[in-house]
């Protein structure tokens, strides 16, 4: 009897079977010799589990790759002329396997039997890999973590190979390349009981085959799968392809890329942005809440383009690193927005946050923005462009803010952000599909900083909340010695704000 096929191309589609616990990956078909064949490897690894046995296996994996220091993987192996030997030697070397050469020089071959080719050939490099990676074969617990760690090597060999072919003959970033020709195109399951996808009937034995790729209908590619399942390498997967195409991070991008997310507060003028990164912050970003304020003009009405550029002038005299919230580019022209990208750049700033919303309250249309970031993106490459979209301020739907985010970053956003979003599961539903950097807002009711990390966030702004609290401050210092109540702030001394004046700032 032949097997039913049911096909799926439709993001939420495809996102609901790969969620359906009744559709699992198919089991592989034979028991090989424990630790000598592809198909014990098949029967012991996370990518053909299902149930309690996948989720302990997938915690193995994730376990290791959190072990890694995504710069190492930026740092590739020697070119010895084969990609995909390369590809995993880098990675062999930074999870610190013993004969990282021996083990990439193995992989390679098992890949190519992964998916079911019988290859005796690829039966050997197992039984040389468990002998390289040395498990006690006694201790089943030990070699399930030796062929976790292959099936690890084995997932990311062949389809990082791919996005860097891909990706090596122009200058698109590898996040991009990966919407255009993604090295996984379908993903299969099979159902395991009766369930019920997009209201078509699923019947227990069916098969079904989910295409991951973006097209015309299908905004929201899922080039690296979806929860529970999705990519555990999707983050080392970019950051390998980055080294291996000799693609260099600027100073201010890689702190976006780090084990833990990058914390920046927003400054309004030149003393609180050296007051804070006398703090030891990294970087600073700017409010244009808190630069229209101070100069006594609206927010979000395209009315501080002068004094934005001022600021940044300003705070480009020193050494600072700075990105510029610039409303919404205070142009509707993209040529327009790349040339003020181009002189904040110039003035020293090393990235521009561009948002979606208006100040009537409405969003620009999504391909208008994605021309404005296009445009600057051309004009200053080196320029690290955050897109923000208003969605969630304005009540719609998560899938509306997951279609923007894909628009955006599609027209080469290098991190995109959500201010007001603070429910973990719509943060972890968008961390899992992103390819780019995700930055929330800081919520005094929302997530802390450690729970935002888990989700994946990768950046956490605050936003006005600093100025706003500066005016708090001011204000209740104020009243409190109209009133007679005690002064309760520690305030900078005269002095010490004196040190904060910009360099070549003359009296
Ligand atoms: C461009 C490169 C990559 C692409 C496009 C890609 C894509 C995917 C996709 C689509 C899945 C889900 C398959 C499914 O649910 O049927 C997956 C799973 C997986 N990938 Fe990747 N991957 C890439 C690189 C990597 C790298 C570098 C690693 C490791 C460092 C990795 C490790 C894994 C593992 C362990 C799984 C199985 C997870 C599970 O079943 O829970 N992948 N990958």
């Amino acid at each position: 009897m032949t097997q039913t096929v049911h096909e799926f191309d439709q993001y939420t589609d495809v996102r609901a079977a790969l969620a359906d616990p009744a559709l699992v990956p198919p089991p592989p078909a034979e028991d090989g010799p424990a630790g000598a064949s592809v198909a014990w490897l098949r029967a012991s690894v996370a990518r053909f589990s299902s149930g309690e046995a996948h989720r302990r296996r997938r915690s193995l994996v994730e376990a290791e790759l959190a072990r890694l220091d995504p710069a190492a993987l930026r740092n590739p192996a020697p070119d010895d002329g084969d990609l995909r030997v390369r590809v995993v030697r880098t990675l062999a070397e930074a999870l610190g396997l013993p004969e990282p050469a021996a083990v990439a020089a193995a992989v390679p071959v098992v890949a190519g039997a992964y998916f079911g080719h019988q290859d005796p050939a690829a039966d050997a490099a197992v039984a040389e890999l468990v002998a390289l990676l040395g498990p006690d074969p006694k201790d089943e617990a030990a070699m399930e973590a030796a062929a976790g760690r292959i099936g690890l090597l084995v997932q990311a060999c062949d389809a990082t190979a791919a996005l860097v072919e891909a990706a090596a003959g122009g200058d698109a970033p590898p996040a991009r390349v990966l919407r255009d020709e993604p090295p996984v195109r379908t993903t299969r399951r099979v159902a395991t009981a009766a369930t019920r996808i997009g209201g078509r009937p699923i019947a227990e034995g069916d098969a079904v085959l989910l295409r991951l790729a973006a097209d015309r209908d299908n905004p929201v590619p899922l080039v690296f799968g979806a929860p529970p399942r999705v990519c555990p390498g999707r983050a080392h997967a970019l950051a390998l392809a980055d080294g291996l195409l000799g693609r260099a991070l600027t100073p201010f991008a890689r702190l976006h890329h780090q084990a833990t997310p990058l914390l920046l507060p927003n400054a309004w003028d030149h003393a609180s942005a050296a007051a804070l990164a006398a703090q030891g912050f990294p970087a600073v970003g700017t409010t244009s809440l808190g630069v229209a304020a101070a100069a006594g003009l609206p927010d979000g009405a395209a009315a501080t383009a002068a004094a934005t550029l001022e600021l940044a002038r300003v705070l480009g005299r020193g050494p600072l690193l700075f990105t510029v919230d610039a409303e919404g580019g205070f142009s509707d022209e993209p040529a327009e927005v790349a040339e003020l990208a181009r002189r904040l750049h110039e003035a020293g700033a090393a990235g521009i946050n561009l948002e979606d919303g208006r100040a009537d309250g409405t969003l620009a249309p999504a391909r208008l923005h994605a021309a404005k970031i296009t445009a600057v993106k051309a004009a200053v490459p080196e320029l690290f462009v955050n897109a923000r979209t208003d969605t969630h301020w304005l009540g719609l739907r998560q899938e509306e803010t997951a279609a923007r985010l894909a628009v955006y970053e599609q027209a080469g956003a290098d991190g995109v952000f959500v201010p007001g979003l603070s429910d973990p599961e719509g943060i972890a539903e968008l961390t899992a599909s992103l390819l780019v950097p995700l930055n929330i807002l800081y919520s005094p009711a929302g997530p802390g900083l450690a729970e935002l990390a888990e989700l994946g966030v990768r950046r956490v702004s605050l936003g006005s909340l600093l100025y706003r609290t500066a005016l708090a401050a001011a204000v209740d210092t104020a009243t409190a010695v109209r009133d007679g109540r005690p002064v309760g702030l520690a305030a900078p001394s005269y002095a010490q704000v004196q040190e904060f004046q910009a360099p070549g700032a003359s009296g």
